[in-house]
């Protein structure tokens, strides 16, 4: 039996993948050596509810040797952060000096933008990719110490789709401890269980998701370590987060909207087990009818693409058992994915010029939480007769 990462006590597995590949483990061409699998299942604690993966991956088999580095090449995602980045330096320094921290840093734009005002900033990343003011570990007791110790208290922890990554969570809440100042505050955005049920988005689930967070779970995780969930928000990015603002018991009373969600979440009994239940028997059916959808189109004569070399579509491609007989080709912006296999599947990523020369007939559209800007981008493509196919909240043709 698997044992909460959070509080020890029994979970219980509701959706089981099967054993998948890492999802950014892209191979070159002539790679004979086998891929690692793990087995890629999920399931909720019964006593503190927070959803989980039964397997961790060890670091050492990890693709990236640090927090997970996004480069989703959205101007979207760009405009988010730096606004993210704008508004908490406008509501939460204090003092003379105030100290700016991230975990993990992605495209260092939040970085790049407080560090823009002038402010001091500093991101934890062991991996030695990040440029800038970089501690390079770990962000735990340990590490914070260090930095405390160094650079005195932080008046903003910030982490952008790093926490739900770190299975050891724990450890960053007590280096938050160490860390910030007696007003500062732990914030962190990560996919939202509710939208991943909503929309039946089982793509947000692989290996660098180790936790579903709900409002519920993260006040009971934040209470554990001597915090409390004093703000909640959501936001319309990656098909739906939220962003948990999170600060010492007992120093800033939570906003209405905290005990509005977890009404909500208790409402529609987000964590019941007939609710995670029926949620992996509609994954079921997505899987048959995407199948079913390629392989008419395919048997038809139309030629199909992939949109999107996302991680999110290394679960969908493995567990729905699709290869290159069905998607030949998957289109994507990051020049390192390009010129290599998807993982798993083996699907040749091809840079987007790609995509009109000429342009298929269908294209799966694996990067869906970048619809609105990849759609407009790509208008000519509909224009001259190509559809879109989807296949969250389920399959369609657009
Ligand atoms: P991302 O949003 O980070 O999703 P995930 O976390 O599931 O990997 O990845 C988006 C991918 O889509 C990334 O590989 C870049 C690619 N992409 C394009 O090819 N064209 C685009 O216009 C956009 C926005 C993204
Ligand atoms: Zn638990």
């Amino acid at each position: 039996m698997s044992r909460c990462r959070v509080c020890s006590a029994a979970v219980r597995e509701f959706l089981d993948f099967g054993r998948q590949p890492l999802s950014s483990a892209f191979r070159s061409p002539g790679e004979t050596a086998e891929e690692f699998r793990f087995r890629l299942a999920v399931g909720i604690c019964e006593s503190c509810t927070m959803v989980q993966l039964l397997e961790e991956v060890p670091q050492a088999r990890r693709a990236h040797q640090g927090y997970p580095y996004h480069s989703s090449g959205s101007v979207v995602m760009r405009e988010h952060f730096e606004r993210t980045a704008r508004r908490l330096l406008s509501t939460e320094l204090s003092g003379g000096d105030p100290l700016f921290v991230e975990i993990g840093c992605n495209d260092g734009v939040v970085l790049g933008t407080v560090a823009a005002a002038g402010v001091r900033q500093l991101a934890f990343e062991p991996s030695g990719e990040a440029a800038g003011r970089v501690h390079r570990a770990f962000f735990d007791a340990a590490s914070a110490r260090e930095v405390r110790a160094a650079e005195g208290p932080a008046d903003v922890v910030y982490a952008a789709n790093t926490l739900c990554d770190v299975a050891d969570i724990a450890a960053v809440l007590q280096g938050a401890e160490v860390l910030l100042a007696p007003d500062g505050v732990l914030v962190f955005e990560d996919p939202y269980l509710g939208e991943i049920i909503e929309r039946t988005s089982f793509d947000q689930i692989y290996d660098e998701h180790f936790y579903y967070f709900t409002a519920r779970s993260v006040l009971a995780m934040a209470r554990r370590s001597g915090f409390d969930l004093v703000d909640v928000e959501h936001l319309p990015v990656h098909g739906g987060q939220i962003r948990y603002t999170l600060a010492r018991a007992g120093r800033r009373p939570p906003t209405a909207a905290v005990a509005e969600l977890l009404a909500e979440e208790e409402a529609r009994r987000l964590t019941a087990p007939e609710t995670l239940d029926g949620f992996a028997a509609t994954v079921g059916t997505i899987r048959t009818d995407l199948v079913k959808l390629l392989g008419r189109l395919t048997e038809e004569g139309h030629r199909l693409v992939g949109y999107g070399a996302t991680a999110k579509s290394s679960t969908v491609l493995n567990y729905c058992g699709i290869g290159p007989e069905l998607v030949p080709v998957v289109c994507d912006s990051t020049p390192s994915k390009q010129g290599r296999l998807t993982p798993g599947a083996g699907i040749p990523v091809v840079p987007p010029q790609a995509f009109s020369a000429p342009y298929p007939d269908y294209a799966v559209l694996f990067a869906w939480n970048h619809a609105e800007e990849i759609m407009a981008k790509e208008r000519a493509f509909r224009e001259a007769g190509g559809r879109w196919i989807l296949y969250v909240p389920d399959v369609h043709i657009v």
